[in-house]
């Protein structure tokens, strides 16, 4: 089996990424490569993928840019077939790609709930049909294969794989304005809550990522206070580290979230004034 040849002192020789092109997935790619990790990088912007690129070119890794939409199945199938046919297989996968739309009760509409669900919550789906079969059973569900299920490097609890999906923690509870993107996140959470059951002994490490506050290019367009807002290359360091951890869950920044895990334990009444004071809604 063909491997990516990096110096990398990490567990993994190389990743995917979703979502590489800025924010939070870009400074994880460049994080990853400076610890000389062979990184594909997926976004639909073929420029930002190119632009890290040649950013990266002299970093001890290599940032290999694997254009994609992940709301398109069909193209997430022949990425992995060309994969399948080299050999290749990340041993490590980032969900990260995910995007928001906020809008009111007054502007709810089925199109825009829908733009956003199929990117967020089935675009990781789609991802992740693919790579939890590959993990596990090593081959392609419709051809012939050269890949085989990956073996230990990583330690006996992700000697097949690691995955972690990138939530929010807009999943906890319902927050203003948020009512298509916290189902989503809500979703993902609880997917992988589910998975984490199933994968259990298997010898795939899945992970689930809930981030607070990051100044990203997402939360650029936010028009409100953002508390305890982290930088992205600070996100980037606390998911290395909680990724070489066991956790199931990594969250940052620590203080904010577990505050916000404190709210999902608030009956009704005190969560929603609680909130509505927060946000001055
Ligand atoms: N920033 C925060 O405060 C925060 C907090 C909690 C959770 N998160 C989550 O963290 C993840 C990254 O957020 P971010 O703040 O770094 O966002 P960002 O700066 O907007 O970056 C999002 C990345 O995802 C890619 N992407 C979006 N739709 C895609 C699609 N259909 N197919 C492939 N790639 C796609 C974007 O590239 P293209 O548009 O070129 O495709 C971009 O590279 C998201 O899942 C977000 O929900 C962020």
């Amino acid at each position: 089996m063909k491997t990516n040849r990096g110096n990398t002192t990490l567990p993994w020789k190389s990743a995917w990424i979703t979502g590489a092109g800025r924010g939070i997935g870009a400074e994880l790619s460049r994080l990853l490569c400076r610890h000389g990790v062979t990184v594909y990088g997926s976004a639909r912007s073929t420029e930002q993928l190119a632009q890290l690129q040649q950013e990266l070119a002299s970093s001890a890794g290599t940032f290999i840019p694997v254009p994609i939409d992940i709301g398109d199945l069909d193209s997430l199938q022949q990425q992995f077939n060309l994969w399948d046919q080299q050999g290749l297989m990340p041993e490590l996968v980032v969900l990260n790609a995910g995007t928001h739309d906020a809008f009111s009760a007054s502007d709810f509409s089925a199109q825009r709930c829908k733009a956003l669900l199929d990117i967020n919550l089935q675009g990781t789906i789609n991802c992740l049909d693919p790579v939890l079969y590959r993990y596990l059973h090593g081959v392609d569900q419709n051809q012939d294969s050269i890949a085989e299920p990956l073996t230990a490097r990583q330690g006996p609890s992700a000697s097949r794989g690691h995955i972690a999906v990138v939530a929010s923690v807009a999943g906890y509870r319902g927050l203003p304005t948020a009512a298509a993107y916290g189902a989503g996140k809500a979703a993902l959470i609880n997917l992988c809550e589910a998975l984490r059951f199933d994968l259990q002994g298997s010898g795939v490490k899945l992970q689930l990522i809930n981030p607070g506050f990051v100044r990203t290019p997402l939360t650029e367009q936010n028009d409100f206070p953002m508390p305890a807002l982290m930088e992205a290359d600070e996100a980037a360091r606390r998911i290395l580290k909680g990724l070489l951890s066991q956790r199931f869950e990594i969250v940052f920044p620590r203080r904010f979230v577990y505050l916000l895990k404190l709210f999902r334990l608030l009956p009704y009444s005190c969560y929603f004034s609680l909130v509505k004071r927060i946000t001055g809604g």
